[in-house]
This record gives structure tokens, sequence and C-alpha cells, in this order.
């Protein structure tokens, strides 16, 4: 998939988005027909135990986002840029991006949007970089607005409907909106022809996005709009015991996981 055949679908039939940090699962939500794959930010907190997605770097998502694309065939695989990689110079935040496609074989790029992003997203998409943008909540902004709801009162919407109109034109190719009002988000999916791809956004947009770690029951808990769809973290804890008790009571390694060899039977 590509940045056009996301753009197609728009309006068309629901786009369906999911994170991914590593070959497996990338390889599974792939062949599960998803339509894109995050290598998202939250990797820092779902996966690298930090306390938020801040400390990422670009290293790290370099090399989770080289993992998914070696796993994927056909989903359209995204690099989530980390908090500063962008935003500062706008020299260093081109090549930043341009490392996800050069090196690590991504397919465009998310960027935590707000009107620092319009014209770098203008500079990437001339060039060729595909770039989705992302309003409403956007946690690498969490020490100034908290990880709440955004876009709640009249204002605050406008200048989401405003963004999300500055990005379109800017060459975005699609529009992440996180946890803002569902009226809110129907508003932005009229107001701009790209697809808006929600979490916590509502049913009008064009699509939707979860953390993977959440739909299969990985993490911990679940964000009030997120939902669990299966529950890896019993089925894992069951498996990990298993293979303690296992060791323990000497049941494993059983007859069938040993193998002897005659030749070096006396050796002491
Ligand atoms: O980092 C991430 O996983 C994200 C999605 C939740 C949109 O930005």
């Amino acid at each position: 998939m590509r940045a056009k055949d996301i753009r197609e679908k728009a309006g068309e039939e629901p786009i369906t988005m999911l994170t991914a940090y590593d070959a497996p699962t990338a390889e599974l939500v792939d062949a599960a027909g998803v339509d894109m794959i995050l290598v998202g930010d939250s990797i820092g907190n779902l996966r690298l135990g930090y306390e938020s997605t801040l400390p990422v770097t670009v290293d790290e998502i370099e090399s989770a986002t080289a993992a998914v694309a070696r796993a994927t065939e056909d989903a359209m695989v995204l690099a989530d840029m980390p908090f500063l990689s962008f935003g500062a110079d706008e020299d260093e935040a081109v090549e930043n991006c341009g490392r996800m496609l050069k090196a690590a074989d991504a397919d465009g790029v998310k960027l935590e949007s707000g009107p620092h992003t319009v014209e770098l997203t203008r500079r990437l998409t001339q060039i060729g970089v595909p770039v989705q943008a992302h309003l409403g909540l956007t946690p690498q902004r969490e020490n100034e607005t908290g990880l709440f709801r955004q876009g709640t009162d009249e204002e605050a919407a406008r200048r989401i409907v405003d963004l999300a109109e500055r990005h379109e034109d800017a060459g975005a190719f699609s529009l992440v909106l996180e946890h803002v009002p569902a009226n809110v988000g129907a508003a932005v999916t009229e107001a701009i022809d790209i697809p808006t791809i929600g979490i916590g956004a509502g049913p009008e947009c064009d699509g939707q996005v979860l953390t993977v770690d959440e739909v299969i029951g990985l993490s911990e808990g679940v964000a009030p709009f997120s939902k669990a769809f299966g529950d890896v973290r019993e089925e894992m804890r069951d498996a990990i015991s298993g293979y303690k008790d296992a060791v323990e009571s000497g049941e494993f390694p059983a007859e069938e996981h040993s193998h002897y060899e005659e030749d070096v039977d006396d050796l002491y």
C-alpha cells in the first residue's frame, strides 16, 4: 500500500491501522490485511520501559521500523518520528525522516503536528516523503497539555479543524486524530478530503488506529477509548509459569527434547 492507495480509500471503505514494533507482530498484522502499520513512539512506554514517549530516540524508531518493514509485504509502514527529531531544525528533521525511508525502508512518516509542522510537511511531501499528520492529543506535548481529551471547547475545536486543513494543503496524505470529541472527529472528516484515522475520535473518521498491545491484551490496561480483543498477557503468564514449573518438577526437558550420542558416552 502506498499513500495514494490510502487516500483513495477515504470515504469508500474503513481504513485500518495498527501499531507494531517487531517483525513477528508485523507479519501477523500484515497477514490480517491491515492497511497501515505504524511503528509508534508508543514503543517507549509499551515495550522499552520508559514512563512516556519522550525518551524514544531516532535510532530506536529506525531499528524497530526496519524490523517491521522486513516482515511486511502489503501494508504501508509508517515511522512515528520521536520527540525532538523534528520541530527544531528543519534540515535535521528532513534528514531524520529521510533515514526512515532510506535506511529502515518505511513508506512514510507520521509527525505529531501543530503550527510548527505545516511547512515541514510541505517540504517533506515535495521531496517524496509521505507524511501522516497527527492532531488532537499529541502525547509528545504531554508536559504542556497532559494526556487529556483535546478540542473540548469551540475555540480549541476550530483550531484543530484549521490545522487539519493547513496540513492537507501542505500535502499530508492522511491525518490521525487522537482523543477528541466524536463530533470534532466528524467535523474534521467533513472539512478535509484526506482520510482521518481516529483513535478516540468517534466512528465518523475514515479509519481507526489502536496500539497492537492494547488490541491483543498485552499491555496492563487500555485507554478508555481503546479495546482489548484478546488476552495475550494471560497466555504469556500461563506459558512462563508452565515452563518454570516444568523445569522445577523435572518434567522438562523430557525424552523427546533430549538427544544422546553414543560416541560421547564415556567422557567422564
Ligand atoms: O505512538 C503511537 O502508537 C501513536 C498512535 C496511538 C496513533 O501515535
